[in-house]
C-alpha cells in the first residue's frame, strides 16, 4: 500500500485548523460578552483606536455604554468606565481582576515581570505588597524621610529664585526635585549627581525613566497579534532591550556598592529601601525568594513610580492654573492667610489648605496620571453587569472617562477646584468617581509618599511664586495636549517665568 500523499498530509492539516477554529467559535458562542464594535479578522478592533487610546475608548464608550468588549488584534479587552463598573473591577470582584496581562513591556524593562507593577497575582506578587506594607511605605518610614523630602524642597525653590524672570521648562525642576527625593530614599544618595561620577547623568536618567513610561503604555501590536511579534513592526522591543540594559548597568552598580558597604557588618542597620530589600532577600523565613534581578526590578518599579507621576501632576496643575488666573488668587489669599508670607509651606500644614488640596484633586480628576489605570487581567470566566468575561480578558477602568462623566460632575470639562471644597470625596481609593491611584489589592502602594511630593511642591511652587506665560504668549496659546504612556504628560513641556512673591530674605533658604 501507498503511503499518504502531501495531498492527504494538508487535509489532514486543514480539518485540524478548521476543527480548532469551530471549537474557539462555538466556546466564544456560549458566552455571552459585553456589548462592542464589531472587530475585524486579525486586527480586533485595533483601527478604532488612535495615538491617545483613553480617548478614542471613551468615544467607544459613550456609544456603547459604560462596559463594552473590543478586541486588540486577538486579545479580549474589556473596559468599564463608569462607577458602578470601577467599583465591580476593582471592589466587588477585585480578586477576580487582580492579575496583569503578560505584556513585552513587562518582559523586556522589569526582569521577566519580576517587579510589582508587572508580576502576576500570586505569592510573589502577594509578598511584594507586604513588604511594600510593612517596610517601603509605612507611615513611620516615610516619616523618617520628611528631612529628605523638606532638603529636596528647598533645593527646588532655590533653583527656581536663581533663575527668576527667565523662562524655565518647568518640568525639569520638577522632576530633579522628585527623583532626587525618591534616590535619596531609595538609594541612599542622588546617584545621578554630575558631581560624584556619576554611572548616569541626570539628564540621560530622567529621559530613560520617561522612555520607560512610555514603552510601558504603549499598544505594541505584538501583544495583540503574537504570531508577529518577531517582526517587531512598530521597534518598540529593541527599545525596550536597549532600555533595560542602561537600567541593569545602573543597578548592578547600586546592589554592588549596598552590598559592599554591608559586608561584614554585624546588626547592620538598612538606611535606605535597597538596603531593606537586600536585607529581606537574605532572609531564610521569606515565603518566595526574592533573588537579585528581583531586588533590581523592584528598585526600577520604585524610582520610576516615583518620579515621573508627580512631576507630571504638578506640571498640569500649574497649566490649569495658567489659563486661569483667579485660582491663583484664591490659593494665594489662602496661603498668605495660613501659611504667612515669613515662612515655607511643610507636609503638616497640608491639611490646613483645603483649597491647593482641591486644586491637587481637580488636576488628578482631568489628568489622572495613568488614565485607564494599569490594566487588569481576568484570573477565570466570571460574570459582571449580566455579561460575561472569559478567563484572561485584559481589563481596563477608564478613570478618564469617569472623571468627565456629567451625571457625576457639574460642568465637568471645566477646571473648578471648588468643587471639592467641602465634599469628602477622596483621591485613596475609596470614593469611585475619583481613582487616580486605582483601588483595591493593585491600587498603587506608593500613593500616600505620591501625594506628600505633589502637594508640598505645588503649594510651595504657589506660595513662593507669580507664574507667568513668557513674552507675549497668552493663555490661549498654551497647548493642553497630552502623549499616552503609562503615565500621561503634556505633549508640549510648559515653559513659564517664575517671579518671587515673598520677601527676598525668605528665599535666603
Ligand atoms: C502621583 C503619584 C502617583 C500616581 C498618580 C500613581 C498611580 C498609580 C496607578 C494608577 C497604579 C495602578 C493601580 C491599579 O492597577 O489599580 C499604580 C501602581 C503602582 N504604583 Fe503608583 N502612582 C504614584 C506614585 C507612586 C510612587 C511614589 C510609587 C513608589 C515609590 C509608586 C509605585 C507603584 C507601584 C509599584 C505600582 C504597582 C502596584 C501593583 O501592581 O500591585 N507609585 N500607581
Amino acid at each position: 500500500m501507498e503511503g499518504p500523499t502531501w495531498v492527504s498530509y494538508a487535509a489532514m492539516w486543514l480539518a485540524t485548523v478548521a476543527l480548532l477554529l469551530l471549537s474557539r467559535r462555538l466556546r466564544r458562542r456560549k458566552f455571552k460578552l459585553p456589548p462592542g464594535p464589531k472587530p475585524w479578522p486579525i486586527i480586533g478592533n485595533l483601527n478604532l483606536i488612535g495615538s491617545l487610546p483613553h480617548r478614542s475608548i471613551h468615544d467607544l464608550s459613550q456609544k456603547y455604554g459604560p462596559i463594552i468588549y473590543l478586541r486588540f488584534g486577538s486579545a479580549p479587552v474589556v473596559v468599564g468606565s463608569s462607577v458602578e463598573m470601577a467599583k465591580i473591577f476593582l471592589k466587588t470582584q477585585d480578586v477576580t481582576f487582580a492579575s496583569r496581562p503578560k505584556i513585552a513591556a513587562g518582559k523586556y524593562t522589569t526582569y521577566n515581570y519580576s517587579n510589582i507593577t508587572w508580576s502576576s497575582y500570586g505569592p510573589y506578587w502577594r509578598q511584594a505588597r507586604k513588604m511594600c506594607l510593612m517596610e517601603l511605605f509605612s507611615a513611620r518610614r516615610l516619616d523618617s524621610y520628611e528631612y529628605i523630602r523638606r532638603e529636596e524642597m528647598t533645593a527646588l525653590l532655590k533653583g527656581l529664585y536663581a533663575s527668576a524672570e527667565d523662562p524655565i521648562l518647568l518640568k525639569d525642576h520638577l522632576s530633579t526635585v522628585s527623583l532626587n527625593v525618591i534616590s535619596r530614599m531609595v538609594l541612599g544618595k542622588k546617584y545621578t549627581d554630575e558631581s560624584e561620577n556619576a554611572v548616569v547623568s541626570p539628564d540621560e536618567f530622567k529621559k530613560m525613566l520617561d522612555e520607560l513610561f512610555l514603552l510601558s503604555g504603549v499598544l505594541n501590536i505584538g501583544d495583540s497579534i503574537p504570531w508577529i511579534d518577531f517582526l517587531d513592526l512598530q521597534g518598540y522591543i529593541k527599545r525596550m532591550k536597549a532600555l533595560s540594559k542602561k537600567f541593569d548597568r545602573f543597578l548592578e552598580h547600586v546592589l554592588d556598592e549596598h552590598n559592599e558597604r554591608r559586608k561584614g557588618v554585624k546588626d547592620y542597620v538598612a538606611k535606605d529601601m535597597v538596603d531593606v530589600l537586600l536585607q529581606l532577600a537574605e532572609d531564610p523565613n521569606l515565603e518566595v525568594k526574592l533573588e537579585r534581578h528581583g531586588v533590581k526590578a523592584f528598585t526600577q518599579d520604585l524610582i520610576a513610580g516615583g518620579t515621573e507621576s508627580s512631576a507630571v501632576t504638578v506640571e498640569w496643575a500649574i497649566s490649569e492654573l495658567l489659563k486661569k488666573p483667579e485660582i491663583f488668587i484664591k490659593a494665594t489669599e489662602e496661603l498668605d492667610r495660613v501659611i504667612g508670607r515669613e515662612r515655607w509651606v511643610e507636609e503638616k500644614d497640608i491639611v490646613n489648605l483645603p483649597y491647593v488640596d482641591a486644586i491637587v484633586k481637580e488636576t488628578m480628576r482631568l489628568h489622572p496620571v495613568a488614565p485607564m489605570l494599569v490594566p487588569r487581567f481576568s484570573r477565570e470566566d466570571c460574570q459582571v453587569a449580566g455579561y460575561d468575561i472569559p478567563k484572561d480578558t485584559r481589563v481596563l477602568v477608564n478613570v478618564w472617562t469617569i472623571g468627565r462623566d456629567p451625571s457625576l460632575w457639574d460642568h465637568p470639562n471645566e477646571f473648578d477646584p471648588d468643587r471639592f471644597i467641602g465634599k469628602p470625596i477622596d483621591v485613596k481609593g475609596q470614593d469611585f468617581e475619583l481613582l487616580p491611584f486605582g483601588s483595591g489589592r493593585r491600587m498603587c502602594p506608593g500613593y500616600s509618599l505620591g501625594l506628600k511630593v505633589i502637594q508640598s511642591s505645588l503649594a510651595n511652587l504657589l506660595h513662593g511664586f507669580t507664574w507667568k506665560l513668557p513674552g507675549s504668549m497668552k493663555k490661549e496659546d498654551l497647548d493642553m495636549d497630552e502623549i499616552f504612556g503609562l503615565s500621561t504628560p503634556k505633549k508640549v513641556p510648559l515653559v513659564v517665568v517664575a517671579e518671587p512673591r515673598l520677601p527676598p530674605h525668605v528665599y535666603g533658604l
